[in-house]
């Protein structure tokens, strides 16, 4: 990894044409065609990375948040030099922007490595991109400080207020089931993202966002502020003077007590499935933190949820924030609070000048362990969030109704004639990473027309997919193995048992470990076919991409 400096010991002094002087001259006369002075050019150089996009509505208020920012670090006497990554809305990354999680990642850490500037300001907001943004500075680890786009406010619906998305997916089932018309579905429609923002309830995007308070990379206070209040601006103010100062690395931000407070944090919001995944992806881009699935249980055991934020709640992100935002919460938790934070000063004298305020938003609900950790025989493992399903089904046993991939599920599901009760456990194979690249969030298997038509709200749904932090239910996501590589998931047919059991943490296929050894002998990878047989066997380019059974001496038989 390039780590130099230049001779001037910042990295925007860095040069590479193997004659420094000369190096130093070109890129000067270069940056100089943007009009900059040679005052300006010796300052510590702060790169903003800019992740606007006319696709991206979740961003729409970074040029504004560059503007701040690049106002923040000016009065502080350094330059800010914004530069573009690549932009992943959720709506609008197809398949899916996990699938472009990680290509944001290695955007965000080559061309942080590439440029020569001395500190990083990641400027996003939705799902992926804090995640991705992060998960890139770790790697490239020059000093770096997140600021997030904020949350969207909440729009008004014939008197009820509404905000995307857990209500995008409440309205749209209103609809299946036949209790609003067309006329009112369009029309909710122009009111569930009333203002630029990230979504705004705990979604993924706010999950992430709160969390970079708690992992001390973000300054305190950040995370809550609507994307369109002048508060927004002046943190990004804020934002742009902290990183002229003197920021740390990511390395030294982000310890294993870091990610401790940010599972603990994760587990009090009741927040989103998908931050387990980025936690995970990220931890693992830091030495020696060795974070596990088991860490979420354990912690989550003695944390309370503590925020009556939808979907586990009831309220909104502008709600959490008018509440004094994260803040309030962490104090509120048995935290690290002596880690590092991006002022150079610890989480806990940060929030030692953190005011109080009055709560109906941030206080205990009654539970602890919002996201558990299931295994059993159907699953090494596998994660629910219990605090957002019908506590009917915390202890159930049902039959199977098994979809073999997305294109089965949209084919079947609403079929009158599928063989399903409110009691079925409906099993979705093949949604897992290599099974379906970038997982999509299909895991929220909705509930089969006919019931819902009948007033069922709620089922037991087992995937190895995931889904949107925005939704609830009794969703079991990201069974491991996954199916698509022989997971016991893919051998699971129609009418078998299934059992759940949140107390005891166990999934398990009622059926016995010889049949299943059995089936799994005789299973095939769900993808069929020419194309299933391709995935198994092609080999590596460097031997020429032939199938491993195909290379070798044969002649005539
Ligand atoms: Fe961007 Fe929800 S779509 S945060
Ligand atoms: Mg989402």
């Amino acid at each position: 990894m390039e780590t130099k400096e230049g001779s001037s010991g910042l990295r925007s002094g860095l040069t590479n044409y193997g004659d420094d002087e000369f190096s130093s001259f070109l890129r000067k006369a270069f940056i100089k065609g943007a009009g900059y002075t040679d005052d300006a050019l010796n300052r510590r150089i702060i790169g903003i990375v800019d992740t606007r996009s006319g696709f991206n509505p979740c961003h729409a208020n970074v040029p504004a948040l560059v503007e701040a920012t690049s106002r923040g670090v000016m009065l502080s006497g350094a330059l800010p030099v914004p530069f573009p990554t690549i932009s992943l809305h959720e709506s609008f990354a197809h398949p899916t922007s996990m699938f472009l999680r990680n290509l944001m990642s290695m955007d965000a850490e080559e061309m942080i490595r590439a440029q020569p500037m001395d500190a990083v300001i990641l400027i996003g907001g939705c799902d992926k991109t804090v995640p991705a943004l992060l998960m890139g500075a770790i790697s490239a680890d020059i000093p770096a400080i997140q600021l997030v786009t904020g949350p969207m406010v909440t729009g008004n619906h014939r008197g009820t207020r509404v905000g995307a998305c857990t209500d995008c997916r409440r309205y749209w089932g209103m609809h299946r089931a036949g209790e609003i018309d067309l006329e009112e579905i369009v029309s909710v429609g122009n009111e569930l993202v009333p203002s630029a923002g990230t979504c705004g309830v705990m979604g993924t995007a706010s999950t992430m966002a709160c969390i970079t308070e708690a992992l001390g990379i973000a300054p305190l206070g950040s995370a809550t502020a609507p994307a369109n209040v002048s508060q927004r601006l002046r943190i990004a103010e804020i934002t742009g003077k902290i990183a002229t100062g003197s920021l740390p690395r990511p390395s030294e931000i982000l310890t294993r007590k870091a990610f401790e407070n940010a599972i603990i944090l994760l587990q009090a919001l009741g927040g989103s499935t998908n931050a387990v995944v980025h936690l995970l992806a990220m931890a693992g881009r830091v030495k020696g933190v060795n974070l596990t699935l088991d860490d979420f249980d354990r912690l989550g055991r003695t944390t309370p949820l503590l925020v009556d934020l939808k979907p586990s709640g009831q309220n909104y992100m502008e709600d959490l924030f008018k509440a004094g935002g994260v803040p309030v919460i962490l104090r509120q938790l048995n935290l690290h609070f002596d880690i590092l934070t991006v002022t150079g000063r610890t989480l806990g004298e940060e929030l030692a000048s953190w005011p109080t305020f009055d709560q109906t938003i941030v206080r205990p609900l009654g539970t602890y362990s919002s996201l558990i950790v299931l295994r059993g025989n159907l699953a090494d493992s596998c994660i629910l969030k219990q605090s957002a399903m019908d506590p009917r089904l915390k202890s159930h046993e049902g039959m199977a109704c098994v979809f073999a991939d997305l294109d089965d599920l949209i084919k079947r599901i609403d079929d009158p004639d599928l063989d399903v009760d409110e009691d079925s456990v409906l099993v979705l194979q093949n949604i897992g990473p290599v099974g379906n690249p970038g997982m999509p969030e299909a895991g929220y298997i909705p509930i089969p027309k006919k019931l819902a038509q009948r007033g069922v709200k709620d089922m037991l749904r087992i995937s190895d997919g995931r889904m949107s932090g925005t939704a609830g239910g009794a969703v079991i996501l990201h069974v491991t193995p996954e199916a698509a590589v022989g997971g016991v998931l893919a051998i699971v047919q129609d009418g078998d048992r299934i059992k759940l059991d949140v107390e005891t943490r166990r999934l398990d296929l009622l059926v016995s470990s010889q049949e299943i050894a059995t089936r799994l002998t005789a299973w095939r990878s769900g993808v069929r076919g020419y194309r299933g047989l391709y995935r198994r066997s092609v080999l590596q380019a460097d031997k020429g991409a032939d199938f491993d059974f195909l290379t070798g001496e044969a002649g005539l038989e």
